[in-house]
């Protein structure tokens, strides 16, 4: 055990305090750790940078937690697990919707939070975000009483039923693309379902989670939520590897993903996986449209800098619409607004730091390399000007490309489209399933029947016709191949990835009592 570094319940901090709704954050954030119910820096005392992108500017700091800090965060939750899993599922689900309603009543604060450090644009998706964070707090405490488990008929002689049991500690991790809403989809569903929790969060958007985190300490007992801040081989590797964690969670990369199931494996360990991917969008003749432009725009997430794991990265455009819906595509892009995050005008913010700004460059630069491939908008960001004030990067769009391509291949996570002919129906699948990844998915066509067709077809966990809108509560969503394992969004995903079923015999046919 490790000496704590304990400095009263509250936040410190000199600036930015979560106060009354409405309030705006500002200045530079301090803040800790949500271990046991109290506010701890990191045994270490150690703490890192949190940068504001669209600035390059530090935002605040938070501690950088290691082993000691995961093994004091599992023993809380283990400590409070017990109470916890006992009481009653729709008093558990009071408690969420309680937080819910200080959510819904602080969404500007935090979207403000969330726009800040991750230099997502503020009106088209960070207070959608904040919204949504509520929502999911509101959707799981209201399924609370569904925790039901079934009977089997055996036979008059027996009854058997089965019983939805918390699993235990979960450990989560999340990444930064969408801070609070991966972090409210790991702990409602958990917590409702009577587990507790350790959550890392990402080191580059901790503070909009350590946030939400305050909210739900003040509607729970110490040791359900356990919030960590810290790097992932530091804080999330030894997370991962916890003898006493049941289930782990994982959102981002697909190589971190494949370590966290290898280090589930060492304890059989349920896992589930929400990695990358790259996702088609394949465009019917018919839907050489305005309204299938506007669909594959939002379905690439350029609103969001397409740091996303379900962007619609991989255009197949049918060739006979290749150069018109290009055409249209290119106009309605260079319409949107990139700059300040916090400025409501601004459509597009910045990428999240410096070296996935590089790794996006990269890949823009191999692209203007390559003969083959067409560059239609973009390009490298500015070197000068207000837009390098920030890891800004431009929209931009590569045609005529080979679905061999790195472009074709790779999770760019930027604004990188790669748009692709095709004339055959089959063809088009044959080149959307040709991925390791399969998350989402995107058929645009008014022919309800081929756009079926194809939507049956294609390798994916989730698959849209005719929109290109973000996920939505309620419906199972996860992906399949490398793209990863388990369904989280919906009451059965509560269920499949946040309970164990045990199944009760009990004999109903004794002999009478002897005496
Ligand atoms: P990452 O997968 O390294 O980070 C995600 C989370 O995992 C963070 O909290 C991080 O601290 C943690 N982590 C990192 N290494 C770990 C380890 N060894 N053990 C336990 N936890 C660990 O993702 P990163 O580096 O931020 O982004 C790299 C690429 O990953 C992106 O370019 C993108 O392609 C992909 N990505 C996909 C996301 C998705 O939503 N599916 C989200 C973020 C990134
Ligand atoms: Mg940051």
């Amino acid at each position: 055990m490790t000496t704590l570094h304990r400095e009263g319940l509250s936040l410190d901090g000199d600036a930015g305090r979560p106060g009354a709704a409405g309030t705006v954050p500002s200045g530079y954030f301090r803040r800790k750790m949500l271990i046991g119910g109290e506010w701890l820096d990191a045994a270490s005392a150690q703490t890192l940078v949190v940068e504001n992108p669209a600035r390059k500017q530090a935002l605040g700091e938070v501690p950088r937690g290691g082993t000691d800090d995961v093994d004091l965060a599992v023993a809380a939750a283990g400590a409070a697990g017990a109470a916890w899993a006992r009481i009653p599922p729709r008093d558990r689900g009071r408690a969420c919707l309680a937080i819910a309603e200080v959510l819904e009543h602080r969404q500007e604060e935090l979207a403000r939070l969330i726009a800040s450090e991750t230099g997502n644009a503020l009106r088209t998706q960070a207070r959608g975000e904040a919204k949504w964070v509520a929502d999911v707090f509101r959707y799981f405490g209201g399924l609370a009483g569904e925790l039901k488990g079934i009977t089997v008929p055996l036979g008059e002689a027996m009854l058997s039923y089965t019983r939805r049991e918390p699993i235990g500690i979960v450990g989560a991790i999340v990444p930064w693309n969408a801070p609070a809403q991966l972090a409210s989809l790991k702990i409602a569903p958990a917590i409702c379902a009577g587990n507790t929790l350790v959550l890392k969060a990402a080191e580059d958007a901790p503070l909009a989670v350590l946030m939400i985190a305050e909210i739900c300490q003040a509607h729970l007992p110490p040791g359900v939520v356990n919030v960590l801040t810290g790097y992932g081989a530091e804080c999330g590797a030894p997370l991962a590897a916890h003898p006493q964690i049941r289930k782990l969670s994982f959102t981002g990369s697909t190589a971190v993903g494949k370590a966290i199931m290898r280090a589930a494996a060492d304890r059989v360990v349920p896992v589930s996986l929400e990695l990358g991917g790259k996702s088609p969008s394949i465009v019917f003749p018919d839907a050489d449209e305005d309204w299938a432009v506007e669909g594959v725009i939002a379905a690439m997430r350029f609103t969001r800098q397409s740091q996303s794991c379900t962007a619609g990265s991989r255009l197949f455009l049918h060739a006979d619409i290749f150069e018109p819906f290009l055409d249209k595509l290119v106009t309605k892009l260079k319409a949107l607004k990139i700059g300040d995050p916090l400025d409501d005008a601004t459509d597009i913010g910045s990428i999240i730091n410096e070296r996935q700004f590089t790794k996006v460059c990269g890949y823009i630069e191999d692209g203007l390399r390559r003969r083959e491939a067409r560059l239609l908008t973009g390009g490298l960001p500015p070197r000068e000007g207000p837009l390098a004030m920030g890891y800004f990067a431009i929209p931009t769009i590569f045609a005529d490309a080979s679905n061999d391509w790195r472009l074709a291949r790779e999770e760019i996570f930027g604004p990188v489209l790669i748009a692709i002919p095709w004339r055959d129906e089959a063809e088009a699948v044959r080149m959307a399933n040709a991925s390791h990844y399969g998350l989402a998915a995107y058929v645009w066509s008014r022919d309800i029947g081929q756009a079926l067709r194809t939507a049956h077809a294609v390798e994916a966990g989730w698959v849209q016709v005719n929109q290109g809108g973000g996920q939505l509560l309620g419906q199972p969503y996860g992906g399949v191949k490398e793209s990863g394992i388990g369904r989280e969004m919906s009451l059965e995903g509560m269920l499949d990835s946040f309970t164990e079923t045990k199944t009760i015999n009990v004999n109903m046919a004794l002999p009478p009592p002897l005496h």
